[in-house]
């Protein structure tokens, strides 16, 4: 039976490196019944839509959905972000944000292999704040960060799940308990219950601060990491310029739950500058498509493509050549 996958080119190189994702999953003997949306940014310049009802709600039936970048330089900051990829992950449910960080060593280290699993619906993300007096002198804006324990524990557990199922079996929650007092008791509180059902699972802890210094110092101590929606967006930023670059940077927008599809999108954007010439590299959307297959149960097709992309690791070319390359590596 074919998987049935919404996909969301977008715009730009999004497009350009889905496209190629699809074949090379293709190409692994997955076989994908496959949808094209037209979102993002072009779309909304034409019609002011980012993401209608109806559109989200046959989104809901797919499998899976495999998204390439939004953005364009005309449209403000936020439209897209809220609007499209927000309200995605909010409306889908998709609490686990995924990402594995990979790399065989550069000049920064000798290599790393461990994966960051950010929760990805609450947090300062949620929304909660507002304007008092806006555009007035005694302005306030408030930002609130929003944690439950119900939202918190399902991505703590997620995290230990996968920790086990890894050779090292070591999870570090990452937070700033010493000054984030409440949010961060509640997140430590959780994390030590959960670990006290995995007793075969090494736990750490460290400061979100402390933590950038180590991503750069000694990356090899981490395994998983579970962290906050906010400190997981800076330091998965940091994961990926240590470990080979935005060409890599590969996530996947999970429910875990499964009461709908899951998302998986490159962590790089749009990219106007090279859109169109062919340059981009689609290894990102290539290796986020690997971890599709992975959580649509097509593990061998997953570890074959990320094989593949490694073997093919020095290959320079195009977008195409690329693609062509890492097919025939399969
Ligand atoms: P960007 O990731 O699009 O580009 C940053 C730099 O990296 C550019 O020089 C670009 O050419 C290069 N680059 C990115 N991906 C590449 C690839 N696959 N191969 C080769 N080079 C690559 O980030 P930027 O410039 O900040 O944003 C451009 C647009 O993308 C904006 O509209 C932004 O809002 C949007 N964006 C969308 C995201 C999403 O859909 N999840 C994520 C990040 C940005
Ligand atoms: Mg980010």
């Amino acid at each position: 039976m074919a998987h049935r996958v919404g996909i969301i080119g977008g715009d730009g190189i999004g497009p350009e490196v889905t496209a190629v994702a699809v074949d090379v999953v293709r190409a692994a003997g997955v076989a994908l019944d496959t949808v094209d949306y037209d979102l993002g940014g072009r779309r909304y310049l034409a019609t002011g839509e980012v993401l209608p009802d109806e559109t989200l709600e046959q989104l809901r039936e797919y499998d899976a959905i495999l998204l390439g970048a939004v953005g364009t330089p005309e449209v403000p900051p936020g439209v897209l972000e809220r609007g499209l990829l927000l309200k995605m992950r909010f409306a889908l449910d998709l609490y686990v944000n995924l990402r594995p960080f990979k790399s065989p060593g550069n000049r920064f280290n000798d290599g790393v292999d461990f994966l960051v699993v950010r929760e990805n619906t609450e947090g300062t993300y949620a929304g909660e704040g507002g304007f008092l007096r806006k555009d007035t002198r005694n302005e306030i804006a408030t930002q609130g960060s929003v944690n439950t324990r119900m939202g918190v524990e399902r991505c703590v557990r997620y995290a230990f799940d996968l920790a086990r199922s890894r050779d090292r079996k070591h999870c570090t929650l990452v937070h700033k308990t010493n000054v984030l007092t409440f949010a961060g008791d509640l997140w430590q509180r959780t994390f030590d219950e959960v670990a006290s059902d995995y007793s075969d699972v090494q736990t750490a802890y460290n400061h979100v601060d402390a933590a950038c210094i180590y991503f750069v110092q000694d990356p090899g101590r981490y395994d998983v990491i579970v962290t906050d929606n906010l400190f997981g967006d800076i330091l998965t930023d940091l994961g990926g310029a240590i470990s080979g670059g935005i060409g890599r940077a590969a996530s996947a927008n999970l429910n875990p739950a499964r009461t709908g599809p899951s998302l998986f999108e490159p962590v790089h954007g749009s990219a106007p500058d090279i859109a169109g010439t062919g340059r981009a590299d689609p290894r990102a959307a290539v290796i986020s498509a690997a971890m599709m297959c992975d959580f649509l149960g097509e593990t061998g097709a997953a570890d074959r493509i990320r094989k593949a992309v490694e073997q093919t690791d020095d290959k320079e070319g195009t977008t195409a050549q690329i693609g062509a390359a890492i097919c025939g590596a399969l």
